[in-house]
């Protein structure tokens, strides 16, 4: 994804992390015209995220980054658009209190690092982007894929988490999270 200013200025990594204060560094949090352009891009990729899910409203923004405690991993392409970089997509993760069925159909309280939003650009899909964001993730919050919940996940994902981590056997909930096999089990294997 393109746009008409520099996205290397706003994103000096190629895997960059936003939270609540929508700053990237320094620089961009001091510059109200580059905290502009950084929600441009987050409103932007949200509004694409929701297109590919058909959901019927975004749920990644600037406004909604701002007020949640989530974060969101950004990546982009340095070297496209002449050198002023592209985005290539983003990732979004945040810990959320949900009530959850185990195997045996008995109510757990747990407090999951959870995928929120996940989105590639269009063009770039099935290239191996989307592995590395979610592995970057993963180690920087040092966490296992079949620990985590998964909101409303699309096709693509679930296909996704199958084909790179094996889950593949979910456990049935009443709500929309999905978790797999190996949630419920604590480090010493019981329950
Ligand atoms: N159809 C089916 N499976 C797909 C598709 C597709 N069009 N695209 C990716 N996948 C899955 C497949 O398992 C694929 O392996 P395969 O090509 O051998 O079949 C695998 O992902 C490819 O892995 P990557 O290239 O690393 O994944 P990618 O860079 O495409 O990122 C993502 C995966 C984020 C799901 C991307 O396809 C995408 O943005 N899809 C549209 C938006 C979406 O559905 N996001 C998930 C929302 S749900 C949530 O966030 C909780």
């Amino acid at each position: 994804m393109e746009f008409p200013f520099d996205i290397n200025q706003l994103f000096p990594e190629r895997i960059s992390i936003l939270d609540q204060t929508l700053a990237v560094s320094r620089k961009s949090s001091a510059r109200p015209d580059l905290q502009e352009n950084i929600a441009t891009v987050l409103d932007e990729l949200g509004r694409a995220s929701a297109k590919a899910q058909q959901l019927t409203a975004p749920i990644t923004s600037a406004s909604k980054l701002q007020s949640q405690k989530h974060q969101l991993y950004l990546m982009k392409d340095g070297a496209a658009n002449g050198g002023r970089g592209a985005v290539v997509g983003f990732l979004k993760v945040g810990y959320k209190k949900l009530f959850l069925l185990d195997r045996q159909r008995a109510h757990i309280e747990a407090e999951p690092l959870c995928i929120l939003d996940f989105y590639i650009a269009d063009n770039r899909q099935r290239h191996g982007y989307g592995l590395q964001l979610f592995d970057h993730m993963l180690q920087d919050k040092n966490v296992q894929p079949a620990l985590m919940a998964y909101d409303r996940p699309s096709p693509k994902l679930l296909s996704f988490l199958a084909k790179h981590y094996n889950l593949t056997q979910s456990i049935p909930q009443v709500n929309n999270f999905v978790v797999f096999e190996g949630f419920f089990f604590d480090k010493s294997g019981s329950r």
